[in-house]
């Protein structure tokens, strides 16, 4: 009987720009306060990646040097790098082939997967599905955003929230159930009138009418998303663990995306666990977009332990929305 493969997290890296931009910054750009960012959001700060020629690549780039270097591998020794992205260097090619090009990886296939904020579950559950296959033995998936790229720095109600960033992290076969062990995606492309880009697509090419009125930025109905991703996370965290027979004592750690804290709490709460077990880093980075969950791992890569069962959750542009179920490979 053939052993069943899993894929396992073997490594993981990160990075995020030096420059913060904080409250007190955007108090000084647009009509806010600290209060109202803090009690509405969580934020305190975000980081910027500033530079003439720097894009998201710029920052996968360093995260999986430094995934190889804790790995002990050479780049080149990766099978597959995959990047979830809705920031990327350019329309095209890939970021993900930039970064190959880059770091001199010339023995692997490499792609993007735009998810908006489920980006990195997307690009789990697919880089995982390699590995499963056993065909792959080496796949990297990154999550990363330059978001300050495409967020008006006059609108505070987008302002305030994102942040840029990046991580990756090593997906090998495992024959000891560790790694990657269920995932369920879900999309609803209806949900995109409230969460898009208005221009920049086939649909309305770049012009100067587009860029004069400012439609190559985030646009969001605040309110609206907030509705469908404060249920839309937390059911299908909850819907995760009820397939997986887990009770909240199972659970070593939910790691949520950082959108809001408000809809962190709110998807813990149903899932019935305490706030100990749920890795918040909103306060430093914002919301990073596809880059939220591997940050969240990276910050908290100390405290896991082999075996614990971790659930990754999210929701985002698209709507698209997931959760996946890991056991800590070491
Ligand atoms: O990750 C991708 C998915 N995105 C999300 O999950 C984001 C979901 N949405 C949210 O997190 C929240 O809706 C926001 C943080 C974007 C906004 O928070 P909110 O509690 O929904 O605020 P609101 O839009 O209902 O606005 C409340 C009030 C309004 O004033 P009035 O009409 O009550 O007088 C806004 O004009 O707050 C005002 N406001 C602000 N005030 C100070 C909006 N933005 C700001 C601001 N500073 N930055």
């Amino acid at each position: 009987m053939r052993t069943k493969i899993t894929a396992a997290i073997t490594a993981i890296g990160a990075y995020v720009p030096e420059d913060k931009l904080t409250n007190a910054d955007l108090e000084k750009m647009v009509d806010t306060n600290d209060e109202w960012i803090v009690s509405r959001t969580g934020v305190k700060e975000r980081r910027i990646l500033k530079g003439e020629g720097k894009g998201t690549s710029d920052m996968v780039v360093p995260a999986v040097k430094l995934l190889c270097e804790k790995r002990g591998i050479q780049p080149n020794e990766i099978d597959c790098l995959i990047v979830a992205t809705v920031t990327p260097d350019m329309l095209f090619p890939s970021t993900a082939n930039l970064v190959c090009d880059k770091l001199g990886i010339k023995n692997a296939w490499s792609f993007d997967i735009l998810a908006a904020c489920s980006g990195f579950l997307y690009a789990l559950t697919t880089g995982a599905a390699l590995v499963e296959s056993g065909r792959y033995k080496r796949v990297v998936v990154a999550g990363a955003d330059k978001m300050s790229s495409i967020v008006d720095y006059s609108d505070r109600t987008t302002c305030i929230i994102f942040g840029d960033g990046a991580g990756a992290v090593l997906l090998e076969p495992n024959i000891d159930g560790y790694g990657v062990l269920d995932s369920i995606l879900k999309s609803d492309g209806s949900g995109g009138k409230h969460l898009h880009m208005k221009a920049g697509g086939s649909v309305k090419p770049a012009s100067i009418e587009s860029v004069t009125n400012k439609e190559h930025f985030i646009y969001q109905e605040g309110q609206a998303v907030f509705k469908f991703a404060v249920t839309g996370m937390a059911d299908v965290a909850y819907e995760l663990m009820q397939r997986n027979n887990l009770e909240a004592d199972d659970i070593a750690w939910l790691v949520p995306h950082q959108a809001n804290k408000r809809i962190i709490d709110a998807t813990a709460s149903r899932m019935g666990l305490p706030e100990e077990k749920v890795m918040v880093n909103i306060q430093h980075y914002g919301n990073t977009t596809a880059a939220t969950l591997p940050l969240c791992l990276w910050d908290y890569r100390k405290q896991l332990n082999k075996g614990d069962n971790i659930v990754l959750a999210a929701f985002g542009g698209g709507f698209t929305w997931g959760a996946t179920l890991l056991k800590w490979a070491y």
